[in-house]
């Protein structure tokens, strides 16, 4: 029985301040992160029933439901680790090495991310795409849409409205330059280094 938990923050709720508001933090990890938890384990649910009913009418309705809440949660905790109060700074030793060797320059990286979350209608992803061995960025909508088969998110930023407006109103770019203020590559470093271990 399929039982996905939501973890808690890595920092406190006020902890981004005065780059993500406690009000928008708590709302968006209580609230709508707990909500893709709930729906990829109805979905699960619903799957595991009709298996058992052998009843499929509702099964693909619900295998897209784990699709759209399974990505939500996976990006959501990324997003969670991809900042911290300590953050702020540029990606260092490995990865920016190689950021510099896949996009020219950390420069080029940066803005390219940026122009993704921009367009996207969900997400901009820094990923390690393992089909061609390359770090790429990707422009997702919703939780799912856009993505490359292979491809492993390490940095996500999370721009769906209930992510900025309350802070920051229609200004996303704002709300990106605050983003990095508070990023954090840590996390995305050591998914780096496990990627490249794994892959190549
Ligand atoms: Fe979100």
């Amino acid at each position: 029985m399929a039982n996905y938990e939501l973890s808690p923050l890595p920092y406190d709720y006020d902890a981004l301040e005065p780059h993500v508001s406690e009000q928008v933090l708590t709302w968006h990890h209580d609230t709508h992160h707990q909500g893709y938890v709930n729906g990829w384990n109805a979905a699960e649910e619903t799957l595991e029933a009709n298996r058992e009913e052998g009843d499929f009418s509702a099964s693909a309705g619900a295998i897209g439901d784990v699709t759209h809440n399974g990505s939500g949660h996976i990006l959501h905790d990324l997003f969670w680790q991809s900042m911290s109060p300590e953050g702020g700074d540029e990606p260092e030793g490995d990865l920016r090495a190689r950021i510099e060797e896949d996009f020219g320059s950390y420069e080029a990286w940066e803005g390219e991310f940026r122009a993704a979350a921009s367009a996207a209608g969900g997400w901009a992803l820094l990923v390690y795409d393992s089909h061609s061995e390359q770090l790429r960025n990707v422009v997702v909508d919703k939780h799912d849409q856009g993505a490359l088969w292979g491809s492993h998110p390490i940095l996500s930023l999370d721009v769906w409205e209930h992510s900025y407006y309350y802070d920051y109103g229609p200004d996303r770019g704002d709300f990106v330059d605050n983003f990095f203020e508070v990023v954090d590559w840590e996390e995305p470093a050591a998914r780096y280094a496990d990627l490249v271990e794994k892959f190549e």
